[in-house]
């Protein structure tokens, strides 16, 4: 059994994933806009990533016998301006993307909800990696993005990540 307010916060992570793909595809569509293809495959990947996490908490509400109910994805609310802007708005968005995995985790745990506690074991370790991901960018283009040349190795570098699917499929 589920509690409804661990049932509540795996539905509204639903949302919180699509709002993520979201954002990203907005991001995709400024570094398309600025010609820089490799940066718009980077996040029209993570675009693809953030889908199939809100398929995942889905699948496990469906799989659980709860009801799945979507409310409205909100419209990407930031502004860029520079380049490096979207890499800094990607690292902070994760740091509130983890903060509320582990609200999921914490309320489970609350409740001795163990079997929710395994399935978002999943999603910990993956944020950690989504984190170390979008810093690790953002180190890479203070150290390179003003050079033109070194630029344009590192879009071709992103230009070349393509979308795996999820290792946890519910
Ligand atoms: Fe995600």
């Amino acid at each position: 059994m589920l509690s409804p307010k661990v049932v509540k916060l795996l539905n509204e992570q639903i949302n919180k994933e699509l709002y993520s793909a979201y954002l990203y595809l907005d991001m995709s569509n400024f570094y398309a806009d600025k010609n820089l293809k490799g940066f718009a495959n980077w996040y029209y990947v993570q675009t693809q990533e953030e889908t199939a996490h809100a398929m995942i908490f889905r699948n496990y509400l469906l799989r659980e016998g709860y009801k799945v109910e979507l409310g409205a994805i909100d419209k990407p609310n930031v502004e860029f301006k520079e380049l490096v802007d979207p890499l800094k708005e990607a690292y902070k968005h994760e740091l509130y993307v983890t903060s509320t995995i582990h609200d999921i985790y914490a309320a489970a745990q609350e409740e001795k909800d163990f079997r929710t506690m395994s399935f978002v074991d999943w999603f910990i370790k993956e944020q950690a990696e989504e984190e170390d991901n979008a810093n690790d960018l953002i180190q890479k283009f203070e150290m390179f993005g003003q050079d033109m040349k070194a630029l344009y190795l590192l879009d071709a570098d992103l230009g070349a990540r393509v979308f795996t699917p999820p290792t946890l499929v519910i």
